[in-house]
């Protein structure tokens, strides 16, 4: 049975016309499955390597430069949370937002509740210093926020 969806395998075609190469689609290609399962395996690499007509290791070799994309051995969680780190927010209550999360879901920064709700990730400036501190959920800014508001957020009870 196939890892990749007729759906993303779909997307992943459409990426083909726009780029000047088959390679050069390697990068929307991870993003596409990992989109779809909260990670990309083993087999899904061997797939996308079909579809686009390059080694596993190929990709896998752009799949390990992105600290963003994820494998099956650490799979994102349902809801992927970006806690700012940088200093405008760390000094307006980010550093405390970040301890108190990570005390709250038992969790590092990096790791993924137990539940399989949430995972806690670092991020660089998110270009809102105004709103510190800030987080991203997926691709939604949400400014100012407690540690009750990233819970509510996040949907964790
Ligand atoms: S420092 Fe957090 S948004 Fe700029």
């Amino acid at each position: 049975m196939s890892e990749l969806s007729e759906q993303a395998k779909q997307t992943i075609a459409e990426h083909l016309p726009r780029y000047p190469s088959k390679q050069a689609v390697t990068l929307p290609a991870l993003h596409v499955v990992q989109k779809e399962r909260g990670c990309v395996s083993k087999k899904a690499i061997h797939e996308i390597a079909d579809l686009l007509e390059l080694s596993p290791a190929q990709i896998h070799d752009t799949l390990s430069f992105y600290g963003f994309f994820r494998t099956e051995e650490n799979p994102l969680g349902q809801k992927r949370i970006w806690v700012c780190r940088s200093l405008p927010c760390m000094l307006r209550g980010g550093e405390e937002l970040l301890a108190e999360l990570c005390s709250r879901w038992g969790i590092q920064p990096g790791e993924t509740t137990a539940d399989g709700k949430v995972t806690l990730e670092l991020a660089e400036c998110l270009g809102a210093c105004d709103g510190a501190p800030c987080i991203l959920l997926e691709d939604e800014l949400h400014l100012r926020v407690s540690a009750d508001d990233v819970q509510q957020i996040a949907g964790k009870p």
